[in-house]
């Protein structure tokens, strides 16, 4: 598997950021654009609960704040046990930035475990005609 290295160290740092009052679970992604790029982003939860933001939400508008367009790589991790993969969502929000070559990487506390592609991600997502 390739070197993820700075991928996953911003990932974790979002990660370490995450406010999650709420369900005391943190979750960290960061983007990797097309020219090189990244951005980190974190959940961030409100006593509304809806009103929560997930780590990919954060993560893709830090990138497109930054000028940012394409996705080359994302990365997730959180601090839970287990291998998490983004909510439904989330998946629809990758995918409007991803390239057919973009890598989906989850990764746990140490490593990246899966690598999915974007058409794994959402099979048969809506597209406009
Ligand atoms: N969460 C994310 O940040 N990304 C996901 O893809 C799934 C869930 C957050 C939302 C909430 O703050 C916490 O994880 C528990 O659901």
């Amino acid at each position: 598997m390739k070197n993820y290295h700075q991928l996953f160290i911003s990932a974790r740092e979002a990660l370490a950021r995450a406010y999650t009052p709420y369900s005391r679970f943190g979750v960290g992604a960061a983007v990797e654009t097309d020219d090189g790029r990244i951005f980190g982003g974190c959940n961030v939860e409100n006593v509304s609960y809806p009103c929560g933001t997930c780590a990919e939400e954060s993560a893709i508008a830090a990138m497109i704040c930054g000028g940012g367009r394409k996705i080359r790589r994302i990365l997730i991790t959180s601090d839970g046990k287990e291998l998490i993969s983004p909510c439904g969502a989330c998946r629809q929000r990758i995918l409007e930035f991803c390239l057919p070559e973009t890598e989906i990487l989850l990764a746990d506390d140490k490593e990246v475990k899966k690598i999915m592609t974007a058409a794994e991600l959402l099979p048969g997502a809506f597209r406009e005609f």
